[in-house]
């Protein structure tokens, strides 16, 4: 099985890092291209790539994999949004598949699940407002990040009165809140790899639902996890989601090593 690794930063090495320890698999770690862009050949035999990178390479990494005959994609980057259409047709047009996702932890996963249903809950009562607050280390690059924009995705999608989002603006001077908007407060501080925390505040309470991780072997196992995914059976072309990976995990007797933290 050849593997390769575009992105050779903190997640590139963890899930390197991963495959060797539970399969001896050593892929090929591929960093920053010194001319700019991967070339083809470096590629070639490849079974599948994992993208680790950052969100301005995702599409020429992609599209270099695609001409290198590279089918299948684990897509972990963040901040790749606007070229998503042209990722997802050219992986449709070479008949390749991917799975992408902001956050491959499957807690993660289920924690926007209990999101969903705490919005069900608690929607409805019109004195509890909701709210994200997300923290992670210092040096990331996008804010807010991509699972707090999923996660506020989703509040608007099923809450009765909220229509959007107020990201943080520095420079807003308006203090107060819109009802109709969902509040989202970042940090930006330290070294943590990710904390995601939705609360429902009511004026004699508030519940706080948080998940909070303590380094990246979950996002590495649950990317190795989609890899699996992707390489038992042929998947339609084009982009899934990492909903359906882990719908696949939880139907299965019992949950593989991969998607618990084993190193
Ligand atoms: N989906 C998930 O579960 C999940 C979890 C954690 C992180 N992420 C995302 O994954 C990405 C990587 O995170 P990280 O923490 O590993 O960041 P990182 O430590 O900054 O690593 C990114 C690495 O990619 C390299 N790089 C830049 N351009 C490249 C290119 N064209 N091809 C290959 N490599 C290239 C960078 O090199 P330079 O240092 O020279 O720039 C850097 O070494 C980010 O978008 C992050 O938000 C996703």
């Amino acid at each position: 099985m050849n593997i390769a690794i575009l992105g050779d930063g903190r997640l590139g090495t963890e899930i390197g890092a991963l495959l060797g320890a539970r399969s001896g698999i050593r892929p090929l770690m591929l960093g920053r291209p010194s001319g700019g862009q991967h070339l083809a050949p470096a590629l070639e035999h490849v079974d599948l790539v994992f993208e680790a990178s950052i969100g301005s390479a995702v599409q020429a990494n992609v599209e270099v994999a695609l001409a290198a005959g590279v089918r299948r994609f684990v897509i972990a980057t963040t901040a790749w949004s606007d070229d998503r259409p042209h990722v997802e047709r050219a992986l449709v047009r070479s008949g390749a598949s991917a799975v992408a996702a902001p956050n491959f932890s499957v807690g993660v996963a289920l924690f926007f699940r209990l999101v969903d249903a705490a919005v069900s809950l608690y929607g409805p009562i019109a004195a509890f407002d909701p709210y994200v607050l997300e923290w992670h280390h210092a040096a990331k690059a996008d804010r807010p990040s991509g699972t707090a924009r999923e996660i506020v995705r989703r509040i608007v999608a099923a809450h009765p009165r909220k229509r959007g989002v107020r990201a943080p603006d520095a420079s807003d001077a308006n203090g107060s809140s819109d009802p109709g908007l969902v509040e989202i407060a970042v940090l930006r501080a330290g070294a943590g790899p990710g904390m995601h925390l939705v609360g429902f505040d009511a004026p004699g309470e508030t519940l706080e639902l948080r998940l909070t991780a303590r380094d990246r072997s979950a996002y590495a196992a649950g990317a190795v996890a989609a890899a699996d995914w992707l390489l038992a059976r042929p998947r339609t072309p084009g982009i899934h989601p990492f909903d359906e990976v882990v719908d696949e995990l939880l139907a299965a007797p019992a949950l593989p090593e991969a998607t618990h933290s084993t190193h």
